[in-house]
């Protein structure tokens, strides 16, 4: 049966299986109310260390705690009944050594109930990720624009661009699945290239800013609803924009505060 016929929690090997088949659906989620509204229709949440920058409103990624991460997780794997439930490990949490990995995913797995862990993995990740995989825990390995590396790739700059760097993609994408992971994130990645990787490996792609061919395809929630406003990039899309509803809800509440029409005297 495909994974959107079903109503049972899916697996890592379900997901691994849907690789070159019905398309995967992912979205983040950093709050146990969201996951509740999303739950249904998505394949994979992803507790994304995005929530910097849409949550806490710092300018990188790169200043989030590992607890922090934790806390967001466990509000989302209270509530969530569908989806596997994968969770990024923050900037300074895992490069240190693959024990340190294995410390922060383990946390993160027990704390905050995630199924797997992503990583934003350069070549040097590949001992890593081997390390996690043959310890169980389930690897994500996210390659392409890597916000945690916004000072190494001098800004937010979409990768694999002509022949060499499309190559380099490739070969880091096999040596990720080669070492285990269960599926790709490619993030900022030119479509061909997306499109090279995806034929390249045997474990789902799932893309960002990347290609239609991917497997999958994941979208920060907030960026759908229209919620971060000028700082949503150029390949998300507003499916529903709930800025002016919301505004306007905090607006009509403060007209009735200011003209004593709320609470009504019981
Ligand atoms: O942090 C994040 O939200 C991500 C998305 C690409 C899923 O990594």
């Amino acid at each position: 049966m495909s994974a959107h016929r079903t109503n049972k929690r899916l697996t890592v090997p379900t997901i691994r299986r849907m690789k070159g088949g019905d398309k995967i659906v992912s979205l983040t989620a950093y709050s146990a109310w969201m996951a509740r509204l999303i739950d249904s229709v998505t394949d994979v949440l992803i507790v994304g260390d995005s929530m910097a920058m849409v949550e806490y409103g710092m300018s990188s990624t790169l200043g989030l705690p590992l607890d922090t991460v934790i806390g967001h997780c466990a509000a989302v794997d209270r509530v969530r009944q569908r989806p596997l439930l994968v969770c990024d490990l923050p900037f300074a949490s895992f490069e240190r050594s693959p024990q340190q990995a294995y410390e922060s995913a383990a946390r993160v797995i027990a704390e905050g109930g995630a199924d797997a862990v992503k990583l934003e993995c350069t070549e040097a990740m590949a001992e890593t990720v081997a390390f996690l995989v043959q310890r169980g825990i389930p690897v994500m390995s996210h390659i392409g624009l890597m916000p945690q590396h916004v000072n190494a790739q001098g800004g937010f700059r979409r990768q694999g661009k002509g022949k060499t760097a499309s190559s380099e993609l490739v070969k880091q994408a096999k040596m990720m699945a080669h070492a285990g992971a269960f599926s790709l994130l490619l993030e900022g990645i030119y479509s061909e290239t997306a499109d090279l990787v995806t034929k390249s490996v045997t474990v789902p792609t799932i893309g960002i800013g990347a290609s239609l061919g991917c497997d999958g395809q994941v979208l920060v929630t907030e960026d759908i609803l229209g919620l971060t406003g000028d700082d949503i990039p150029g390949f998300a899309r507003i499916y529903q924009d709930l800025k002016p509803g919301i505004e306007e809800a905090a607006a009509r509440f403060a007209d009735d505060v200011r003209e004593g029409l709320f609470p009504q005297d019981s």
